[in-house]
């Protein structure tokens, strides 16, 4: 055997060698990870530069719509149809009190117009709005919206106030503002059940109790007073979800644009009983109060998104989003914890933490 017929057998056994084998393997898999990661950088990097497509919600910080600007639904309720979720929250620019955003993907949202205005009834020519919420009604093929109604810089009125519109994106027809059974109504949220019976909650009695409302089969008006709830509990900023048999409610003390701490409460009938009242998430609420939780139904999983407000008490336009993850350790329990970015995965349903 010559020389070079040596070399080369000596080559072709290193090459065949277990140890060489795994080796490349190992070099090959650490380069073609470095490409992979390397191009998601740049991915991330160019869609906040361009401020298109982003891949992730960033929590407290300056969430901008597809046209790059800043996103304003503050006490904002969420509304999935069809492929979009919708977001619809207040918006005190000018005379605009209401506006309206649409995502396929719960990050990436588009701005689809203002629904309600100091223009769309005398009533709200110097209304204060806050905390709308839009629910479906099937019957009357009417989106029905739920506010707290003020007026005139004056907080003493705390009514509700209901409006109607066939179409989610298109200015809604204001019907009324009024006292619910007489009772003082401040913050306020809607919770549509399965059976589609429909529920609105309020704080009453200068925010000393929250009362629960049955609605009208077509949503423009309560039907039934159901329940006080936590009488002079001083709770405020309700929030109510269903997991599986157990309803949830997420709300707040009552501290102004102050952030204070969460509480959660379970019961296994909306009308009650209710629980006792537990913390939820840090003393601040990871400086956010509630406005929604959004279930997130998906092949994997479902998950609940707790979104919060930040407020900026003194500059208000400043006000920020949180979107944590609600942990269930248990049926009956639940908990908050701070991560500084979501990706919600709408077709498996989870939420990736970043
Ligand atoms: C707390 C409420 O939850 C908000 O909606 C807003 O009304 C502020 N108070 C005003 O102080």
């Amino acid at each position: 055997m010559g020389n070079s017929m040596r070399r080369e057998k000596r080559m072709l056994l290193r090459k065949n060698h277990p140890t060489f084998l795994k080796l490349s393997s190992v070099f090959f898999f650490l380069i073609f990870s470095l490409i992979v990661y390397g191009s998601a950088i740049d991915d991330n990097q160019q869609h906040e530069q361009n401020n298109i497509l982003k891949t992730r919600l960033m929590n407290g910080k300056t969430l901008t719509d597809l046209q790059g600007n800043a996103i304003n639904a503050h006490g904002g309720g969420f509304l999935k149809l069809g492929k979009y979720y919708y977001w619809i929250g207040e918006n005190r620019h000018n005379d605009i009190l209401v506006s309206c955003y649409r995502s396929t993907d719960l990050i990436n949202w588009e701005f689809r117009g203002n629904i309600l205005s100091r223009q769309s009834s005398p009533e709200l020519d110097k209304a204060n709005i806050e905390r709308p919420k839009v629910i479906y009604n099937e019957k009357t093929k009417q989106f029905v919206m739920w506010m707290h109604y003020e007026y005139n810089n004056n907080y003493s009125y705390a009514r509700a106030a209901v409006a109607v519109s066939s179409d989610i994106e298109k200015p809604f027809h204001f019907l009324k503002s009024f006292r619910p059974f007489g009772n003082m109504s401040r913050d306020c949220n809607l919770y549509k059940d399965d059976d589609g019976t429909a529920y609105f909650v309020s704080a009453a009695r200068e925010n000393y109790d929250l009362i629960l409302y049955k609605l009208t089969p077509d949503y423009t008006d309560v039907q039934q007073q159901i329940a006080t709830l936590w009488a002079g509990g001083h709770r405020e900023a309700p929030a109510i979800v269903k997991r599986g048999n157990t309803f949830f409610m997420i709300n707040s003390g009552c501290t102004g644009w102050a952030p204070n701490q969460a509480k959660y409460a379970y019961a296994k009938s909306i009308a009650g009983p209710w629980s006792e009242l537990k913390n939820l998430g840090d003393s601040t609420t990871y400086h956010s109060q509630s406005t929604f939780i959004l279930p997130l139904q998906g092949s994997k999983t479902t998950s609940y998104i707790y979104i919060g407000d930040r407020w900026d008490g003194k500059y208000y336009f400043n006000s920020k989003y949180i979107f944590l993850p609600i942990l269930f350790p248990t049926d009956n329990s639940m908990e908050l914890n701070w991560t500084n970015q979501i990706q919600p995965n709408l077709k498996t349903g989870e939420l990736i933490l970043k």
